[in-house]
C-alpha cells in the first residue's frame, strides 16, 4: 500500500534548536559553576531507549555532562512508558521519590517525557498534582529539547510541550549511545494498526519510515565505530515503506538486504514484526542473510480467533501457525519469541486454552506475557470484562509455567553444543554473560576479557532457561 511521504522536521527548525543549544552552553556554566550534570532514566521499550539516546545527545550539545544517579544530578529526566497501567504506576512512584531530592536542592530541575505524558489526562494530572516537576514534553517534542530547556533555565517557569501530532521525522539529531557494541537503529516510528487494547497509536502518532539512505548511513557509522549488533526498531517493521532519493520504493525486506550487504562481522536483529504483514519475502531474506540473526519476535497476543478479531489483529490462529511453520521450514534452527496478553476483555477459559495449545505447538524460546491492562482512549477499555483479576492471574501463571517447561526442554537440547555468543558484560554466576544468536542469555568462563566480542561458547549446563558454558577458542 502506498503511504504519503512523512513530514520531516525542516532544516531551519533543527538549526534553530542548535542555536538554543549554543545559548545554553553560555548560560548554564555560569549558573552551575561548570557543566551541569544530567541523569536520564528510561522506562519501557527499546523505542524509548533509542529516544533517550537522542535526548542524551541533545543534552550533551546543550553543555550537560552526565551523572550515574539522580542524587548527583542537576537535571533529572524520566522517559516514560504508557503501554500498561503497571508501567505508569512504576514511573509515577519513581517520580514521587524525586520530590524530596528537589526540595533539598535549590538548583535541581526535573523533567518527565515520553509516551505516558503524551496522554492528555496524565499531562493534566502532572500539572495539578506534581508541582515539583519543571519540564514535561511528549514523544513529538524530542527534537525541541534545546528550546524547552532554554525556556526552563531562562524563564524559571514550568514548561509543557505535549501537543498531539501525527508525528514528524527528525533526522540528524545528535546521539549518545549507551553501548559501544550494541546499537538500536530506529527505521520507522508510530503505528497505524490500532489493536483495540493498545495505546501506542495514540501516543506515538502515525507510521512514518526513515529514508533508506538515512538508515544505511547510520548503520555504516555504527559498524565503523566497532559495534557488533544492530537492532532495527519499529512498532511494526514490516510496514516499513519509503522512497530513496531516486524515487525507487523500499520495503522492509529490501532494506534488510541492503543492510545485510554491509561489510563487517555483526548481527542484524529487528523488532517488532507484525504477523499480519510478515511476508514470505521477509522469511526468505532472513534465511539467505549473512548477518541476520535467526531469531523472529512475532507477537501472537492470543491463540483464539474470536479474541484475535476483537483485538483487531488481522490474522487467525491457523494463519499464524502456518507462518511459524513456513519460517521453521526455511530456517530449522529459528528461535521464535512472542508477546501474549492474558485476560483480554471477555476471554473465556476455552479461548485461553487455545492460546496454551498454540504456545505448545510453536515452542517459543521465550515469551513476554502480560495481563490485560485497560488503557484510556482505546476500544478495548470500553468492552465488558466479566473475568475477575484473580482468574486472570491464575491463567497468567498457567501460561508462564507452561512456557518454563518448554524453555527448559529447548535449553536442554543445547547441552554440549557450541554457540556463537556476543559477550555483553560480567556474569552473575560465571565470569561473563552474553547472548546467543537466538537471543538466549548464557553465562560462561573465559581466560581473557571478551566484552563486546563474539565468543564461541560450549554449553556445559542447562537448567530451566539458564545456560552455563565455557569459551572454547582460548
Ligand atoms: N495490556 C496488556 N498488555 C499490552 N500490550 C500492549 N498493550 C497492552 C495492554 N493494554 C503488550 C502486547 C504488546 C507488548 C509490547 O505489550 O503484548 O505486544
Ligand atoms: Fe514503547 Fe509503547 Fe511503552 Fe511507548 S508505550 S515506551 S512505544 S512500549
Amino acid at each position: 500500500m502506498e503511504k504519503a511521504k512523512p513530514r520531516v522536521v525542516p532544516a531551519a527548525e533543527l538549526e534553530k534548536q542548535r542555536e538554543f543549544a549554543a545559548l545554553l552552553c553560555e548560560v548554564l556554566p555560569e549558573r552551575f559553576d561548570g557543566a551541569p550534570r544530567a541523569f536520564v532514566r528510561t522506562f519501557g521499550c527499546q523505542g524509548n531507549e533509542a529516544d533517550s539516546e537522542r535526548i542524551r545527545g541533545q543534552l550533551e550539545l546543550c553543555g550537560f555532562s552526565f551523572s550515574k544517579s539522580p542524587e548527583e544530578a542537576d537535571f533529572v529526566l524520566y522517559n516514560t512508558c504508557a503501554v500498561r497501567g503497571h508501567a505508569e504506576d512504576r514511573a509515577l512512584g519513581n517520580i514521587g521519590r524525586l520530590k524530596q531530592l528537589r526540595e533539598n536542592r535549590e538548583a535541581m530541575r526535573i523533567g518527565i517525557c515520553g509516551c505516558m505524558v503524551q496522554q492528555e489526562s496524565v499531562a493534566q494530572k502532572l500539572r495539578e498534582q506534581y508541582p515539583f516537576i519543571d519540564l514535561v514534553f511528549g514523544t513529538h517534542a524530542v527534537h525541541r529539547l534545546p528550546e524547552l530547556l532554554y525556556r526552563l533555565y531562562t524563564n524559571e517557569k514550568r514548561v509543557y510541550a505535549v501537543a498531539n501530532s501525527p508525528g514528524l521525522l527528525a533526522e540528524g539529531l545528535p546521539l549518545r549511545r549507551e553501548s559501544g557494541f550494541k546499537a538500536w537503529l530506529p527505521i520507522m516510528y508510530g503505528c497505524d494498526n490500532f489493536c483495540t487494547y493498545c495505546v501506542v497509536p495514540l501516543v506515538r502518532g502515525r507510521e512514518r519510515s526513515r529514508a533508506p539512505e538515512a538508515v544505511l548511513a547510520e548503520a555504516r557509522a555504527i559498524l565503523d565505530s566497532g559495534a557488533k549488533e544492530i537492532t532495527l526498531l519499529g512498532q511494526n517493521v514490516n510496514s516499513y515503506r519509503a522512497e530513496s532519493a531516486d524515487g525507487s520504493p523500499w520495503d522492509f525486506p529490501r532494506l534488510l538486504q541492503a543492510l545485510d550487504a554491509l561489510e563487517g562481522d555483526y548481527w542484524l536483529r529487528f523488532m517488532t514484526s507484525h504477523p499480519k504483514d510478515c511476508s514470505p519475502a521477509l522469511l526468505k531474506t532472513m534465511a539467505n542473510g549473512r548477518h541476520i540473526a535467526r531469531h523472529l519476535h512475532l507477537p501472537l497476543q492470543s491463540g483464539d480467533d474470536r479474541v484475535l478479531r476483537e483485538m483487531h489483529r488481522g490474522y487467525t490462529a491457523a494463519q499464524y501457525l502456518s507462518l511459524a511453520e513456513q519460517a521453521r521450514a526455511l530456517m530449522p534452527a529459528l528461535s521464535m519469541t512472542s508477546d501474549i496478553i492474558v485476560g483480554f476483555p471477555g476471554e473465556t477459559e476455552e479461548e485461553f486454552r487455545k492460546t496454551l495449545r498454540l504456545v505448545e505447538r510453536v515452542e517459543y524460546t521465550s515469551l513476554f506475557t502480560f495481563i490485560y491492562s485497560p488503557r484510556e482512549g482505546t476500544q478495548a477499555a470500553r468492552m465488558d470484562d466479566p473475568v475477575s483479576h484473580a482468574e486472570k492471574v491464575r491463567r497468567f501463571q498457567e501460561l508462564t509455567a507452561l512456557q518454563e517447561k518448554i524453555a527448559a526442554r529447548r535449553s536442554a537440547e543445547l547441552l554440549e553444543q557450541t554457540l556463537r555468543v556476543l559477550c555483553e558484560g560480567a556474569g552473575k554466576r560465571l565470569a561473563f554473560a552474553g547472548r546467543s544468536e537466538s537471543g538466549k542469555v548464557i553465562e560462561f568462563d573465559a581466560a581473557a576479557p571478551r566484552i563486546g566480542q563474539f565468543v564461541r561458547v560450549k554449553v556445559t549446563a542447562a537448567k530451566n532457561w539458564l545456560l552455563d558454558g565455557a569459551a572454547v577458542d582460548d
